[in-house]
């Protein structure tokens, strides 16, 4: 672990940035989370302790003691995101920034119990009408900022991080600076600017960019090498929060120094004094819905100055029924039937609590169509796919039963799928958001509703890189297998009877073909992988365990990166039985016959084969037809591989899609099926 330097003083580490031990204290919980890449500069003299090294910044810059550690690239930098080919865009950093409230004391935390099991819901609240739906037990918000004191915040700037890649010379590249931050103070109601100008000691022009942005704020670039933060801060905002801001080396964008900087948000003596804004209502996007089923609908009002607006609706249909949301008084929810076809426009008004002639006004526009608009030629897909022996799948949207479409979605997905992946739900930070808490509604009401349908499910994720709760980025890496093998057998234990196949780690390569730097790799090493398998087969010793991965579906470093780890896995015994080839490619894909060697060559092995999450965006003037060609040639290599169990796309509806706006799934956004849907039938039913 980390020790601190209890004599440290504060170090100057320029005219006014200061480092005392509380804000180092603080820092350095964070600085676990991003071992060992970080060097914790401000404290004491150059030196290393248990991975960690120190050294002292000073205003001409940094002295160290050589290499953080063996790591690749640091966080935000990573160039294995985008992938080679048709990659993943939307992935995260590898590593974690110091963003999160810390637990890096926890060892281990407390098994899930009676307190998280989900309880039916007001059926009233949703639009499945077959079945009872779960919800979590109430949870209190997540409020990130809220651990921050006022004697931290008295303590001055917390101490810079400086990130470095593993060989850098700090003698001929000294680490950039921002020679002028300082905590700072503001009275909601005025407008903070904060001024960012990164100097480098080396005489270049150093770069900026900040870690993420509050709402409302804007980042303005001077062009002047500066840029400045403009954030008009409300009654909400009181408090005190972290802004974030990399000082990146303009000759090596990997060093990179994360600066703290604690914005405190105060009330003025009057707070009438701060305008009263009008009201607003979140968008809900026009629905299409199924004549008969039952319309649920969100209406949430919003006020930036933090009261709750009154949420009138008019214009809606008669028997309408009223409701307040559970947990969130903003929100109100409306239900009725459509009684015949066509378009409800309903209007949302929002009344502000304080003046309610300040109003907001919003329609809601749902279009109601006979239930024969979404009958369809042919056979289902899931008859003709097990008529063969074969899996055809989607992966579900989380909670669709609580979108007006509900109905629509459950009658599409039952009629079309014979197996189910949750998009999301089974994904660590959904389950298991904080220590010992455990939301596990979305995924018994995914199970329930497969079971309902004799559909099989496709549990999806157990180790990843990404999408973890703030609390696991931040353990010590010296608890980290503890944490992931507790959570395999938590989900295991509640899942594996229901669940007979497991993504059970996902993405570990980098566009190199390399193991991509993860809070995994880095406590555990790269057996990290083999032991993920090994506590999923003692937990669920019948399931089928897969390896998923992206940009393996064709030649280059990725996939010789994946034969490779294959081949380790397989040297050492590693209990895998397959490979899930995701397959989020574009419409000009047509590297099937790569496809097909690169399943020839894992089944080789004696793995199975998935195709785990198919989706074929269409970019610029590509053709829905170039897209049905390629999800026929996909589905057709295989069907002709016998190792290739199914074929799964990420979603069914544009509607929902990760990759909504390249429009990259068989039906469009009406549920009408497009000619990807006729290309699948077509290829099932062997033509
Ligand atoms: O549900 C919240 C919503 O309440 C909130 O208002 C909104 C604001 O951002 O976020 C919503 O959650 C988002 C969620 O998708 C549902 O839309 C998350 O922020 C977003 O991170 C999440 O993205 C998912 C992504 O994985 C990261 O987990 C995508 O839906 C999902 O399609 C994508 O799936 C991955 C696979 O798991 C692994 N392979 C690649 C694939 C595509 O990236």
């Amino acid at each position: 672990m980390l020790k601190r330097n209890s004599c440290c003083p504060p170090v100057r580490a320029t005219p006014t940035v200061l480092a005392p031990p509380a804000a180092a204290s603080r820092l350095a919980r964070r600085a676990l989370a991003l071992l060992p890449l970080v060097l914790i500069i401000g404290c004491g003299k150059s030196g290393s302790t248990d991975g960690v090294h120190t050294a002292e910044l000073t205003p001409s810059g940094i002295g160290s003691e050589g290499p953080a550690g063996p790591s690749g690239i640091p966080p935000g930098l990573a160039d294995d995101e985008t992938g080679s080919i048709q990659g993943n865009t939307g992935a995260d950093a590898p590593l974690p920034a110091p963003d999160a409230p810390p637990h890096s004391s926890l060892t281990e935390t407390p098994a899930p119990d009676q307190g998280d099991e989900p309880t039916p819901q007001d059926e009233r609240f949703h639009t499945t009408l077959e079945r009872p739906i779960l919800e979590d037990p109430p949870r209190p918000a997540i409020v990130p900022w809220s651990d921050i004191s006022e004697e931290e915040f008295a303590a001055g700037l917390p101490a810079p991080v400086v990130i470095a890649p593993p060989d850098h010379d700090f003698d001929s590249n000294q680490p950039p600076l921002f020679p002028d931050l300082r905590n700072v103070t503001v009275v909601a109601g005025e407008q903070l600017e904060l001024h960012l100008a990164p100097i480098d000691p080396d005489g270049g022009i150093a770069g900026q960019y900040l870690k993420e942005l509050f709402p409302g704020a804007t980042y303005v670039d001077n062009f002047d090498t500066t840029r400045t933060l403009v954030w008009s801060p409300l009654q909400p905002d009181v408090g005190i929060r972290e802004l974030i801001v990399y000082a990146v080396d303009p000759v090596e964008p990997r060093l990179r120094v994360a600066y703290t900087v604690l914005i405190k948000v105060v009330l003025p003596e009057d707070p009438t004094s701060i305008v009263n804004h009008p009201p607003g209502i979140d968008r809900v996007a026009p629905q299409t819905v199924r004549l008969g089923d039952p319309v649920v609908v969100q209406i949430k009002g919003t006020d930036r100055n933090g009261t709750i607006p009154r949420v009138e609706i008019a214009d809606y249909p008669a028997d309408t029924t009223f409701m307040r949301h559970r947990d969130d008084p903003r929100i109100r929810v409306i239900r009725f039937v459509p009684t015949e076809p066509g378009t409800i426009t309903l209007q949302a008004i929002a009344h502000d609590a304080l003046d309610p002639e300040l109003t907001h006004r919003k329609p809601i526009v749902i279009n109601v169509e006979a239930a024969e608009t979404f009958e369809r030629s042919g056979e289902r897909l899931r008859d003709l796919a097990s008529a063969r022996d074969f899996h055809i799948g989607y992966a579900s949207s989380t909670r669709p039963y609580h979108r007006a479409d509900g109905g629509l979605y459950a009658a599409t997905a039952s009629s079309e799928f014979n197996i189910v992946t949750p998009e999301n739900s089974m994904k660590w930070d959904r389950l298991n958001p904080t220590p010992g808490d455990y939301n596990w509604a979305a995924a018994d009401n995914l199970i329930d509703f497969a079971q309902a349908n004799d559909m099989r499910v496709h549990g999806h994720t157990l180790v990843w890189y990404t999408q973890l709760p703030a609390w696991v980025k931040e353990t010590r890496p010296e608890t980290r297998e503890t944490h992931m093998r507790q959570f395999i057998e938590r989900v295991l234990e509640r899942y594996a009877d229901d669940v007979p196949l497991w993504d059970v780690v996902n993405e570990s390569l980098d566009r190199n073909g390399g193991l991509r730097n993860s809070i995994w790799l880095e406590a555990m090493g790269p057996s990290y992988i083999e032991k993920a398998f090994r506590y999923a087969r003692d937990a669920a010793p019948d399931a089928t365990l897969l390896y998923n991965e992206y940009d393996i579906g064709w030649y280059g470093p990725k996939a010789r990166g994946l034969l490779r780890l294959l081949d380790s896995l397989i040297e050492t015994e590693t209990p895998i039985d397959g490979v899930g080839f995701q397959m989020h490619v574009d419409a000009d894909f047509d590297r099937f016959h790569e496809l097909a060697d690169m399943i020839d060559e894992v089944s080789s092995r004696g793995l199975d084969t998935y195709i785990t999450e198919l989706d074929v965006s269409m970019r610029g003037e590509q053709t829905e037809a170039q897209q049905a060609a390629v999800f026929r040639g996909v589905l057709s290599v295989c069907l002709e591989a016998p190792s290739c169990k199914a074929l799964q796309a990420w979603g069914f509806t544009d509607r929902y899609s990760w990759r909504e706006a390249f429009t990259p799934l068989m039906f469009d956004r009406e549920y009408q099926p497009k000619p990807a849907y006729r290309a699948l039938q077509r290829r099932l039913a062997g033509n």
